[in-house]
């Protein structure tokens, strides 16, 4: 303040100037304070008002008052066009734009598994399946009685389970399922035939080694319908396997194994020809294992509610990893769950290229 007390036409006009030049909310602060404030040039006088004689009051009182009415205005509508001038920069600043493309190369890449299941997804959903899924964690009784393995059966123990502690409240055990088959039942229990679905997930089993991995993904496929036989069975993973791998001709054949859900149960084994390390699909007098299926059994059929004699179906179960290992050329299984980023660029996808049999399946 100078010595000489300032004329409140000379207060105003330079508070006025003040807050015109406060270029932002934080000097209009500042001019607030210095004239509202604790010890504002207009709070002092408005304090001084309680010294002076009664007639100068009635004159100085209202135009002291009026002049802080007036600054007070003036600091709002001011602060409000800032605030409103600061939003638009920082919505100017912070603007996405939309219209950009992506750039997969920042995201990382599609993992070989998850390939290869929306592969097999893609080429099921072709062939009229529905996608079905189940939980991780399972009952004995889907993973096991109900897929016609009855207690104490020897094939239990050939699947080396996860138990998990406890019971349900209907004294079921639980456990990690050890393959997809157990959402074969509660597909069935939960749907009226005709079902056809595919159901990719995964599974667990206590074992490790260079193709083992005690977390591994499975895809099983399903249909329950009228007069089903297998040679819809063949015929459904011969179209399957010329999709998967690409090429027109694969030689199959199938060979008699064991399963207690299906009756009679085969593997398939597909032609390949080996050299050293590699691998060639569809060539060669070699066989390479590729999956496990059959006919459903009378009695899971039954298990679910369902007459065998009016109701039958096939059924599949295959290994994701493996398939993948197979079609990619990715010779340890371990190296599919490291998240080593060296090998997820290496053998992982381009995240905009989906799978699709239109467009091509793997690219
Ligand atoms: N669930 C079997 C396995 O894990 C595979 C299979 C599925 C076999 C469906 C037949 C039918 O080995």
């Amino acid at each position: 303040m100078s010595d000489e007390p300032q004329t409140l036409e000379a207060l105003e006009a330079e508070l006025t100037a003040d807050i015109s030049n406060a270029g932002d909310e934080a000097a209009l602060e500042a001019v607030r304070v210095k004239a509202l404030g604790q010890k504002g040039l207009i709070t002092l006088r408005l304090r001084s008002l309680g010294q002076m004689d009664p007639d100068t009051r009635k004159i100085q009182g209202p135009l002291i008052n009026g002049l802080r009415d007036r600054l007070s205005s003036a600091l709002s509508a001011a602060k409000s066009v800032l605030a409103t001038r600061a939003l638009a920069a920082r919505l100017g600043r912070e603007r996405i734009d939309i219209t950009l493309s992506p750039r997969p190369d920042d995201f990382g890449t599609i993992h070989p598994v998850s390939q290869v299941s929306d592969e097999i997804i893609e080429i099921f959903s072709a062939l009229g399946f529905v996608l079905a899924e189940g939980p991780d964690i399972e009952e004995d009784r889907y993973n096991f009685t109900m897929l016609n393995f009855p207690p104490g059966h020897p094939a239990r123990e050939m699947h080396d389970t996860f138990f998990l502690d406890g019971t349900t409240e209907q004294g079921e055990r639980m456990l990690l399922r050890t393959h997809t088959s157990p959402v074969q039942v509660r597909t069935l229990l939960a749907n009226k035939p005709p079902v056809r679905v595919i159901i990719p997930g995964r599974t667990y089993r206590c074992d490790s080694d260079q193709t083992h991995t005690p977390m591994f993904h499975q895809v099983e496929g399903l249909v329950i319908d009228r007069n089903i036989h297998m040679g819809h069975l063949k015929g459904t993973l011969e179209a399957f396997a010329r999709a998967f791998f690409e090429i027109d001709n694969v030689k199959m054949r199938m060979r008699p194994s064991h399963f207690p859900f299906t009756e009679p149960s085969v593997e398939i084994d597909i032609g390949c020809k080996r050299s050293g390390d590699e691998i060639r699909i569809g060539e060669g007098d070699d066989w390479l294992e590729i999956l496990g299926c059959g006919m459903v059994h009378p009695n899971v059929i039954r298990n679910c509610g369902l007459d065998p004699d009016e109701w039958q179906g096939f059924a599949f179960g295959c290994g994701i990893d493996r398939l993948a290992m197979l079609k990619y050329g990715a010779p340890d299984l371990r190296a599919f769950f490291d998240s080593d980023v060296r090998w997820l660029r290496h053998y992982g996808f381009h995240g905009l290229d989906q799978p699709s049999l239109g467009g091509g399946l793997s690219r």
